[in-house]
This record gives structure tokens, sequence and C-alpha cells, in this order.
């Protein structure tokens, strides 16, 4: 059970514990994002692949409930990352500089909900 952590597990608080055991079920379920993805990416049979996407769709839901705890835990280190790349249009890369006064970064244009 130990091998999840790379600290002792006994110098770790059960808070530490608690995001470790939701860090590693995030990792788990954008790993089964990405194994039913690539099922779906390969299956020729539509009933299957129909599926194969419902089940890839929940698993991200699973990895967005686990992302939003962890959020919640860790609000001053997340909340502002999140802030500046979700719901934007911007070039991805040129929003990271954007809070340093970089004069050619263009701002991230939020938008609404992705149909
Ligand atoms: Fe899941």
């Amino acid at each position: 059970m130990d091998e999840q952590y790379h600290e002792p597990v006994k110098e770790l608080s059960q808070e530490a514990r608690d995001r470790a055991r939701a860090f590693k079920s995030l990792i788990e379920e954008i790993e089964a994002v990405d194994w039913y993805d690539q099922r779906v990416a390969t299956e020729m049979d539509t009933e299957l692949r129909d599926i194969l996407i419902h089940n890839r769709n929940e698993e991200i839901e699973h990895a967005v409930m686990i992302l939003e705890w962890i959020r919640r835990k860790m609000p001053e280190a997340f909340d502002p990352q999140l802030e500046k790349y979700l719901f934007t249009q911007a070039k991805i890369t040129e929003l990271e500089h954007e809070d340093e006064g970089g004069k050619s970064a263009p701002k991230g244009l939020k938008i609404g909900k992705i149909k």
C-alpha cells in the first residue's frame, strides 16, 4: 500500500494522504479516458463504438469530479492556473505570460460553455 507514496507515509498528514489518493485517482481516470479513446479510434462496430464513447465520456466526468475536489483543497494554487487557461480561445502557449505584463501576449478571451 505504501508504494503509492514517495515519502514515508508516517510523515504525511491525513490531508496529504487524501490528496495523494485524489492525484492517483485523477491519473487513473485520465488513463481510462486514453484507453477508451484509443478503442473508439479503432473500433469498427458502430454499436460497440457508441458504448465505448459513452464509457470514455463517463471517465472524463470522473476525472473532472476528482479535479474539482483537488481544486477545492488547493484553490490558491489551482484557481489562478485554471482561470488563466480554461475556456479561453487564445493560443495556449501565449497565455502563460499574460499576467506578467507581456505586451505581445493576447488576452485570453473567455468563452462560454463549449457545446
Ligand atoms: Fe472512472
